[in-house]
């Protein structure tokens, strides 16, 4: 098996490991929200069970990115010039960007509230769901993109 076999075997590995973890805490993020006012344990529990799921995503992220940093090596940059791979880096970067300075801070916010569980409780949380739903449909939405862009590799 060539290198870069090897290479896009693991850029696939990875996309499945980062894809999948994503998709897997908008699942949950979608039962914490029904079971919240009736079963707060349960809820509660679906919380710190995804609690992980960032550091996944992070690691899948960062595999893509130095199997894909590789395959790009090997081949001497000649998939670089191509217009689908610099649409493609585009998406990468707001894939990066929403996760960072988006994501990140809403769950991390949700956390903190769920955590001090003050009055007014509920109303905070509403604000958070429709904000939690967007980041993980933009997420989807760009992994989508990348893909499509990946497996066409118009030119
Ligand atoms: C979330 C990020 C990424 C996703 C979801 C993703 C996904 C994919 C997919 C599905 C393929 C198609 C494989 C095939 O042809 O069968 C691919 C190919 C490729 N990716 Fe990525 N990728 C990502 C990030 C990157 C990055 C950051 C780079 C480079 C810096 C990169 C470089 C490449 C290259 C060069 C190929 C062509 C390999 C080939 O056809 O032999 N990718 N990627």
């Amino acid at each position: 098996m060539s290198t870069l076999s090897a290479l896009l075997m693991l850029h696939l590995l990875a996309l499945i490991l980062m894809a999948g973890t994503t998709f897997i805490d908008f699942i949950n993020y979608q039962m914490f929200w029904k079971l919240f006012n009736h079963q707060r344990k349960q809820a509660d529990g679906i919380l710190s069970a995804s609690a992980k799921f960032p550091r996944l995503i992070g690691i899948g992220a960062g595999f893509l990115i130095i199997t894909g940093v590789g395959m790009i090596a090997l081949t001497h940059g000649v998939w670089a010039q191509q217009l689908w791979f610099r649409i493609k880096m585009i998406f990468v970067l707001l894939l990066i960007f929403n996760s960072i300075f988006y994501g990140n801070r809403l769950s991390a916010r949700l956390r903190a509230i769920v955590r001090l569980d003050e009055p007014g409780l509920a109303q905070q949380l509403i604000n958070l769901k429709g904000k939690l739903r967007t980041f993980h449909l933009l997420q989807l939405g760009f992994l989508l993109m990348i893909i499509f862009l990946s497996a066409y590799k118009f030119n």
